[in-house]
């Protein structure tokens, strides 16, 4: 391995003079809009800072956000959660499988994807992913695996072909589950992820596209799981279905399916009803961003964006993947993170380590998972997942927020980029 010099000692890593000199702020993340923050004191001067609060006569924005968001999402219905990772327990719950069934999970995604799996009491069963999107894809979709359902996650800014996976796992008795928590408003062929699955599950958590801090949703198109959704997440309750009394509850015992207390306060679905209506405008700015720097970047040997698939037609970014074919000499991911971070002040950083590798998901030290986390450990033996490995060890990260800036920030990271690709023999 031959390192060029020059350019390591140029490199701000190493005491050289940074890409981005100016003091131009990158933009801040959250970025609270007026509606939002004229929502959560009405909610705190309000006599409703939950679902569960006596009825009043005013309308919860619990309920309004459901409203909103499913037409956001082009779907039938949403019912709103505290967590993406309580989406996902949901939409597993309401598929009414058996205690130890298997659920296809992609290795390369946040922990929640495949513990959701468990908290349900089903096994998760790693998949490796697509090359090209580091989503899974059909042939990911192994029907020797014997799994009645798959979580399909929507990676970083690019998505799964859900419909192709509708069709196959139809033939194989494998109900497709949509994990969006990376893909708010995403289109493929027009359709927005989460309304091409069974069920479509969101995370509202500070760092993704629209966020409340904490916070998530349940969507689908399916008339007769809501109900079971709504009693899943609110302890067997569900919207009662006439106006009410007030000091009466919005909720009635219905007690069909036993549930958990998975439910969004008012505090977090008002920030949510006032943060959504700007959602797409900050989608437009990032995708022009993405734009330039993918245009940026062609001058640049051996770096490219992750290219999400012709058939999405809409991208969300929630983080933007770079990818080295090869690496810059004598360099590893998380020194290249840490190498464009001190050249441009906004952090860079590795995706979350595959859920064989990661030190997060240790299904074995919980003690109530024990049998499942048997059976996962005994099935994912000697397993590897070179795909997802791949995305981990030839990638670096940015959070979407490094996006919603202008053309500026775009010729500072591809001038960082480059300085870099001096180092790609
Ligand atoms: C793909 C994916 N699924 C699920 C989750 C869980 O969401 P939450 O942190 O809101 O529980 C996340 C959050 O990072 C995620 O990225």
């Amino acid at each position: 391995v031959t390192l060029h010099e020059s350019a390591v000692a140029s490199l701000a890593l190493y005491g050289g003079t940074p890409v981005r000199t100016s003091r131009r702020p990158w933009p801040r993340w959250p970025d609270p809009s007026p509606d939002a923050e004229r929502n959560i004191l009405q909610v705190l001067h309000g006599d409703r800072w939950t679902l569960t609060s006596p009825l009043s006569g005013t309308e919860l924005f619990e309920r309004r956000f459901a409203r909103m968001f499913a037409a956001y999402t082009g779907v039938r219905h949403c019912v709103p959660v505290d967590h993406g990772a309580s989406a996902v327990v949901v939409a597993l719950e309401a598929l009414g499988l058996d205690y130890g069934d298997r659920v296809l999970v992609p290795a390369l995604t946040w922990v929640a994807s495949a513990s959701a799996a468990l908290r349900a009491g089903l096994v998760p069963v790693l998949t490796d992913v697509d090359p090209a999107t580091g989503s899974m894809s059909v042939d990911d979709l192994d029907p020797d695996v014997g799994a009645r359902a798959a979580v399909v996650v929507h990676w970083s800014c690019a998505m799964a072909d859900v419909p192709a996976l509708v069709a196959a796992g139809a033939e194989h008795g494998i109900t497709i589950v949509e994990d969006c928590a990376q893909a708010h408003g995403a289109e493929w062929h027009g359709r927005r992820a989460g309304s091409m699955g069974r069920l479509g599950c969101f995370s509202m958590q500070h760092g993704k596209v629209l966020t409340s801090g904490e916070g998530g949703a349940v969507v689908t198109d399916d008339d007769d799981l809501v109900p079971v959704i709504e009693e899943l997440r609110s302890d067997a309750r569900r919207y009662r279905d006439d106006q009410g009394m007030p000091g009466e509850s919005e909720l009635v015992e219905s007690g069909g399916t036993m549930g958990s207390n998975f439910c969004l306060s008012e505090f977090h679905a008002a920030v949510l009803c006032g943060q959504l209506p700007y959602l797409d405008g900050q989608h437009d700015v990032r995708r022009r961003n993405y734009e330039i720097l993918d245009e940026l970047l062609a001058d640049v040997p051996g770096v490219r964006l992750l290219r999400p698939s012709d058939a999405q037609t809409r991208m969300s970014i929630f983080e933007l993947p770079v990818l080295f074919d090869e690496l810059p000499a004598g360099m590893t991911p998380p020194l290249v993170a840490e190498a464009l971070t001190a050249e441009l002040g906004v952090r860079f950083y590795q995706t979350d380590l595959p859920l064989h590798r990661s030190r997060l998901f240790q299904p074995s030290t919980k003690p109530a998972f024990a049998p499942l986390a048997r059976e996962f450990a005994a099935y994912h033996e000697g397993r590897r997942f070179e795909r997802a490995d791949w995305f981990f060890d030839h990638s670096v990260v940015t959070h979407h927020s490094t996006l919603l800036g202008g053309e500026e920030d775009m010729v500072d990271i591809a001038t960082a980029l480059a300085k870099l690709s001096h180092l790609i023999d």
